[in-house]
């Protein structure tokens, strides 16, 4: 763990791009528009803090949008929190911070009622009025609360817009954040950004602040089939490693068991089947009607997450199949219309009728378990720096996240970030120094690039020989565009494309730096030649910094770290306003 101040010193690497021709002023900026940056903008607006919410695409257009399962917190009658602790925690493969999931979960309950509070309509059961509470993966009770059947997270997200739009909050659109500003002494600034397309701001501007919190969402891009959006491209983690901040477990991505398989060249996001179907009652199986999870786990079908994801592969190997099944035919139209008519339209659109026949599956990148890494109060290790939901690491979510946890950690440390910011004085720091770039960029055609070789080499199934050839060929591409750089002193046109694949190669990086050391299988991370979970030699976190050499490559230092030792260093002194 290293000390504040040699944090501070950040890396000295920022992205090429135009000085900033316009600017704002606030208190906040968030950067990222899903159930974390919009919570914690509500709530730190709401302390009378002045709120700026930046966000790469349309305020309703992040991750959250595309939640289908829910949110899980212990709502139902005879569940406790201890109970989604212990769910939560086995699913975490030993890597939990146990008190970051007993905070989760024992705030969660009030944080989802504060949600409702707020406009977000749940589904109610007819008769009793309760919220209707469903299964997924790993949890040992029903405990997903939903919305619209099977669109949660897009009637999160309505709620949230509005309430932001009723609050009266600054927000800008379109706008990919570039990188921190920090003072002199390594203090956060505010951020660097690039408004794309038409508004009040265009091109690349500053939004100065003396706190940032991050909430870009995950990485899901860096891989060639996922099941997030186009705008996944792991921005603010490669932003937070620019900037000197520590990140950890990136190694730990999760792949979802079921998302609808559209053929093996299928690219970019794919259409999830939600966990919940399989909550409801549908079966895995194989080609000729097999439902191999039976005996492979107590809980089947409703095993952790990566549990299904091995199973599957593993049934896809021995078959030499593309795909497995999903079979709800039993749920009969009128269920799967009430109860998942997401899932239904996206399946029909592509020409398959889960009513009268099973659903093609297969896995695809959906989670980043690892992130920035934070403490208690969504804290990095640069001042003024938070970061919470995907692009946090708070230690919740430990070497696989549970199903439906993310929404729940999302609203839970936004709201910590907000009481931190609320009783903090800002620090009042300068306009922040402009750094000059160093590390060249990537041209625009380096994305596709970067998630074949993700693809081939650091997907489900990883080995030394298969992440070594991963981390060759993106040295490569990195080398290719530094030696172009030093030898005309060009580097590829800054813009959307480019800024994102350099970014998307950066983290890539980083996440095959720490797949490649962990010599293990654990949670989600699967070595097949070390298949076994060793806890002596490995039940510790990977913490990763960026450092520049001095040849200006980017060089990735790992460091062992057994646990998540705290993070202090609050904006000013502590104090009550
Ligand atoms: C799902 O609905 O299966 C996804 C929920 C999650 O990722 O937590």
């Amino acid at each position: 763990m290293s000390t504040p101040g040699a944090a501070a010193a950040g890396t000295g690497i920022r992205l090429h791009a135009p000085a900033p021709g316009w600017a704002l002023d606030a208190d906040v900026v968030v950067v990222g528009s899903g159930v974390a940056g919009l919570t914690a903008a509500l709530r730190c607006a709401a302390a009378g803090r002045s709120t700026v919410v930046v966000t790469k695409a349309r305020l309703d257009d992040g991750s959250t949008r595309w939640a289908q399962g829910g949110i899980a917190a212990a709502l139902g009658e005879g569940d406790t929190p201890e109970q989604h602790l212990d769910d939560t925690l086995v699913a975490g493969a030993g890597l939990c911070d146990g008190e970051a999931v007993r905070l989760l979960v024992t705030e969660g309950p009030d944080a989802v009622r504060r949600l409702i509070a707020s406009g977000a309509r749940f589904d109610t059961s007819a008769e009793t009025g309760e919220i209707e509470l469903t299964r997924e993966g790993g949890h040992h009770r029903r405990r997903i609360a939903h919305a619209g059947g099977d669109a949660t997270g897009a009637e999160i997200s309505r709620a949230l817009v509005e309430a932001v739009h009723a609050a009266g909050i600054r927000t800008v659109e379109n706008a990919l954040v570039l990188d921190l500003l920090q003072d002199a002494e390594g203090r956060t600034a505010g951020v660097t950004l690039h408004v794309m397309g038409e508004g009040q701001h265009d091109g690349v501007g500053a939004v100065h602040a003396p706190a940032v919190i991050l909430a870009t969402g995950g990485m899901g891009q860096v891989f060639s089939a996922t099941t997030n959006p186009s705008v996944s491209t792991g921005d603010g983690v490669a932003l937070a490693l620019r900037a000197g901040a520590e990140v950890s477990d990136l190694e730990f991505v999760q792949f979802h068991p079921t998302v609808l398989f559209l053929g093996p060249d299928a690219e970019g996001q794919q259409p999830l089947v939600s966990e919940a179907v399989r909550g409801e009652g549908a079966h895995l199986v194989d080609a000729d009607g097999v439902r191999f999870m039976v005996g492979a786990h107590e809980l089947a079908e409703l095993a952790p997450r990566d549990i299904v994801a091995k199973g599957i592969m593993r049934r896809m190997q021995e078959q030499g199949a593309q795909h497995m099944y999903l079979d709800a035919r039993h749920f009969g139209a009128g269920m799967w219309e009430q109860r998942f008519p997401t899932i239904l339209a996206a399946c029909r659109a592509h020409g398959i009728d889960p009513v009268t026949e099973p659903i093609p599956v297969a896995p695809a990148a959906h989670y980043a378990s690892g992130g920035v890494r934070t403490d208690l109060h969504g804290r990095t290790t640069v001042p003024g720096l938070y970061a919470c939901g995907e692009v946090a690491c708070t230690g919740v979510h430990g070497a696989n996240r549970l199903a439906s946890n993310s929404l729940l950690e999302g609203l839970v440390f936004a709201e910590r970030i907000a009481e931190d910011i609320a009783r903090t004085r800002p620090a009042g720091t300068g306009p922040g120094i402009p750094v000059p770039s160093t590390g060249p960029l990537q041209p625009a055609e380096a994305r596709q690039e970067v998630q074949r070789i993700m693809t081939e080499g650091a997907g489900v199934l990883r080995s030394a020989a298969s992440l070594r050839r991963a981390a060759a060929a993106l040295e490569d591409l990195y080398a290719a565009a530094l030696s172009a750089q030093e030898a005309d002193g060009k580097t590829a046109v800054p813009g959307t494309e480019t800024w994102e694949a350099t970014n998307l190669l950066c983290v890539a990086r980083v996440l095959v730096a720490a797949a490649l050391r962990r010599e293990e299988t654990r949670g989600c991370h699967w070595r097949e030649d070390f298949p076994d979970r060793d806890d002596a030699a490995w039940r510790r976190h990977l913490v990763v910094r960026l450092s520049a050499t001095e040849k200006r490559a980017l060089v990735v230092t790992t460091t062992d770290s057994a646990d998540f030792p705290s993070v202090q260093h609050p904006l000013s002194q502590e104090q009550s306003t």
